[in-house]
């Protein structure tokens, strides 16, 4: 059977607005998709996604005789200090080098250790809330991004006066995930990724001298099986935490509070109503922050009755997966007494999100201070425009 083909609308504003029913009609209509625009595959239904989150034969490591020969290879030339930096990304890579370096980065990150953040979440959160103008602000970038960052920064153990390059380096390198990428963004994430490059390595060596309670500095000591982590390893580690994990986590915030307003479901002690942790659960299931992952195909096989070729590119749509009515009823619906909140937004498998413990703990803390408000949008927020990285380009609120 040939897999159908569609032009995929991730650069049409209305699409980007409200994707689900256009995603609704692609699980309707087939398992498999073909994006002209991007020659990917698309899965759209929950079981699939699942599916290739946990088998063995996709793989999110680009396969070395495909990379030498097509467009990727020579991107890796040009974007030398970008590929730097996912060199060692988890995200990248696959295998005995995966298990032993995640093993390594989860021996520095342990529950107990972001746990023992909460008391700064706390004062962090009730500060800026308290300190922001009531009857004006922006949710993004008064209250979510100078949060996250700090919660980041203080597990890290980076100074508080480089957070404002941090959030523009992470800006810039994140853009290169969507689906299409523009080549000034591209230049501009390559020259972000050369800075923050150089930055964190004299950072690595200042830690090393004189280690203190961070993360860099555990990530500098940590061993296991008498390996250690080489400094390029630590370097990209310490991006993609502060990219992967920044975020996402903004924009789960964001993406809440917008979709509580727009369904009319009040905010103020929602959290006495309802579980906190159902409510994020529910939340994160229904407008995912991360839209969709790609994987290669590593030998030719079958997915839902459709042949997938060797070294061809597939992207799960995550969000597409937690409104499949065949797994949700009423997916469209927020429902936060739902039985079923076990949802794809943190991944699967091997690449299971390294950060969930610490996403779920920021966003406990955040939503049962910002629940303690009623929030008023004060006009009706416009999307960034990504379609990979879902979020608000501001949100103007007031309590
Ligand atoms: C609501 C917030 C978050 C969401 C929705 C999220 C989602 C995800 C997803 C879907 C993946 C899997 C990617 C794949 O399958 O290829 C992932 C991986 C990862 N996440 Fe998160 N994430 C969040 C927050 C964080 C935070 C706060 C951190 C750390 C500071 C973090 C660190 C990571 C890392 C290191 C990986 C790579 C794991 C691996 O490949 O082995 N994430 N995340």
């Amino acid at each position: 059977m040939k897999i159908p083909e569609i032009n995929f609308p991730n650069n049409d504003k209305n699409f980007i607005h409200d994707p689900y029913p256009y995603l609704s009609d692609l699980r309707e209509a087939s398992p498999l998709h073909i994006d002209t625009n991007s020659n990917l595959t698309l899965i759209p239904r929950f079981d699939d996604v699942k599916h290739v989150q946990t088998s063995k034969l996709f793989s999110s490591s680009d396969p070395k005789d495909v990379m030498m020969s097509d467009k990727e290879g020579s991107d890796k030339d040009n974007y030398e200090y970008f590929w730097r930096t996912e060199e060692f990304s988890l995200l990248n890579l696959e295998g005995q080098l995966h298990g032993d370096l995640r093993g390594l980065v989860a021996k520095a990150f342990l529950n107990r250790q972001v746990q023992e953040l909460r008391p700064f979440m706390e004062k962090k959160s009730k500060e800026l809330l308290n300190t922001l103008n009531k009857d004006r602000f922006d949710l993004l970038k008064d209250y979510a991004q100078p949060y996250s960052i700090s919660v980041i920064g203080e597990l890290l153990g980076v100074p508080e006066d480089q957070y404002d390059n941090f959030l523009y380096w992470s800006n810039c390198i994140v853009k290169m995930y969507d689906l299409n990428v523009s080549s000034d963004d591209a230049l501009e994430a390559e020259q972000a990724a050369k800075e923050f490059y150089y930055y964190i390595s004299n950072l690595i060596d200042e830690k090393k001298l004189q280690p203190k309670n961070d993360m860099i500095s555990r990530l500098s000591q940590v061993t296991e099986n008498n390996q250690k982590l080489t400094k390029d390893q630590i370097i990209c580690t310490v991006i993609l935490l502060l990219n992967a994990g920044h975020e996402a986590t903004v924009n789960t915030i964001g993406n809440s509070i917008v979709a509580l307003n727009r369904n009319n479901i009040k905010t103020k002690n929602l959290n006495q109503k309802f579980d906190v942790k159902d409510i994020i659960e529910e939340l994160i299931r229904w407008d995912s922050p991360l839209q969709f992952f790609q994987r290669w195909v590593l030998e030719d096989t079958e997915l839902a009755g459709y042949k997938l070729e060797k070294n061809s590119k597939i992207a799960i749509l995550l969000g597409s997966a937690n409104r499949d009515r065949k797994v949700y009823n009423s997916p469209e619906k927020i429902n936060f007494e739902r039985k079923n909140l076990n949802h794809t937004s943190f991944g699967g498998g091997v690449h299971f999100c390294l950060g969930a413990h610490l996403a779920r703990l920021e966003l406990e803390v955040s939503f049962g201070n910002l629940f303690q408000h009623e929030i008023d949008l004060l006009d009706d927020p416009e999307r960034t425009g990504a379609f990979g990285i879902r979020g608000f380009k501001k949100i103007l609120v007031r309590i």
